[in-house]
């Protein structure tokens, strides 16, 4: 069953940054771009890094441990040494709160 999850607040988000959350004990990585708000799974599929510990650059988010860098809004992995792509979610505002559609 999917439901949405209530897990920050717009104003704990700044433009093309990331921060790192946790959903059910689940590390999510949450991006603003271009006043969108979008979710991935925070651990890369390549090791045990956060993502949200690396850096955003034109929609992409670049892993801090080997500079392999995602599409922040698809999850497709855009370069080596990845191989997998990133789980993304579904992200929705209600107010102020933003919302993201986990499993
Ligand atoms: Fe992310 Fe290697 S752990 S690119």
């Amino acid at each position: 069953s999917n439901s949405w999850i209530p897990v920050a607040n717009q104003e704990d988000l700044i433009e093309d940054d990331v921060i790192g959350i946790n959903v059910n004990g689940h590390p999510v990585a949450l991006y603003l771009i271009d006043g969108e708000v979008f979710a991935t799974d925070n651990v890369c599929t390549h090791g045990q890094a956060l993502l949200s510990d690396g850096f955003v650059e034109d929609g992409e988010i670049e892993c801090p441990l080997h500079q392999g860098k995602f599409c922040i809004k698809s999850g497709k992995a855009m370069c080596a040494p990845l191989t997998e792509d990133i789980k993304t979610y579904e992200t929705s505002l209600d107010g102020e709160k933003i919302l993201v559609r986990f499993e």
